[in-house]
């Protein structure tokens, strides 16, 4: 029964970091090695669905089955997300976009300047990609079912259901990255899933695990949250 439960159906996952050049030769990031992300598409498609997985720069294998996009900066996230966006059933935001970029990556390779101490760089806004996704309607008014993660450090449920709301999702996935065990890099994680919906709000924790079983579990809910609310 579980096999053919997403038959049919087209899933969209971003995973791993970004990656934000500052020169040549030099980024920032973070630490999200891929692993929910990859998870969530390995589950995905044992489920039957169609999976496109756009990764930031990682080290994993592509899962099984799954469609493999390749990007590194956020901008490229972006339009592979928008591009594919109209086109699938359920949008998955898992990857760890950097929430700003350099406003000029430096032509050549910034040098060290004798007697000064401190550098400054000036970065800019990336655009939300997850909320461009959510606000985007076709012809038929109609959008995917969009799942957000939110990472936080404290205060999960609260700045959990901000994002929810502000960013117009139909779920989100929150995680504690700030245990140790869990989150960034790890290969088990936990998470408190909320969601809102014609019924009202809802919401179901899951325990410490491995992040197949996590990202199993996760789409057990979004499937049934999309089935009874097939129309977006
Ligand atoms: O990759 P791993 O090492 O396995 O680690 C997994 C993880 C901790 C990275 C993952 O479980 C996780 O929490 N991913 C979301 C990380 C994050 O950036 O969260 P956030 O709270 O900053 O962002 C909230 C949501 O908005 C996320 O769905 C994010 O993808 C999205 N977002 C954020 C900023 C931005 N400019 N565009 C976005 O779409």
């Amino acid at each position: 029964k579980g096999q053919a439960a997403a038959q049919g159906l087209h899933i969209v996952i971003t995973a791993g970091p970004t990656r934000e050049p500052l020169d040549p030769v030099r980024y920032l990031s973070n630490h999200s090695s891929g692993k929910m992300g990859f998870a969530l598409a390995a589950a995905a498609a044992e489920l039957g669905a169609k999976v496109s997985l756009i990764s930031g720069p990682v080290s994993l294998p592509t899962p099984a089955g799954v469609t493999r996009i390749e990007v590194e900066t956020a901008l490229q996230m972006h339009e592979a997300s928008q591009q594919l966006a109209g086109e699938c059933d359920i949008f998955i935001g898992c990857a760890a976009v950097a929430d700003y970029r350099a406003e000029t990556a430096a032509e050549h390779k910034i040098k060290k300047r004798e007697g000064e101490e401190t550098l400054t760089l000036r970065l800019i806004k990336n655009p939300d990609i997850i909320a461009a996704v959510a606000d985007r309607r076709d012809a038929a008014g109609g959008r995917p079912f969009v799942v957000g993660f939110a990472a936080e450090t404290r205060d999960l449920e609260a700045y959990a259901r901000d994002k929810l709301e502000r960013k117009r999702l139909d779920m989100i996935v929150a995680n504690d990255v700030s245990t140790a065990g869990l989150g960034f890099g790890a290969d088990d994680n936990a998470a408190l899933l909320m969601w809102r919906d014609g019924q009202g709000e809802g919401g179901e924790s899951l325990p410490p695990q491995p992040k197949l079983e996590l990202a199993r579990a996760v789409l057990r809910q979004a499937l049934s949250r999309l089935a009874e609310h097939p129309v977006h």
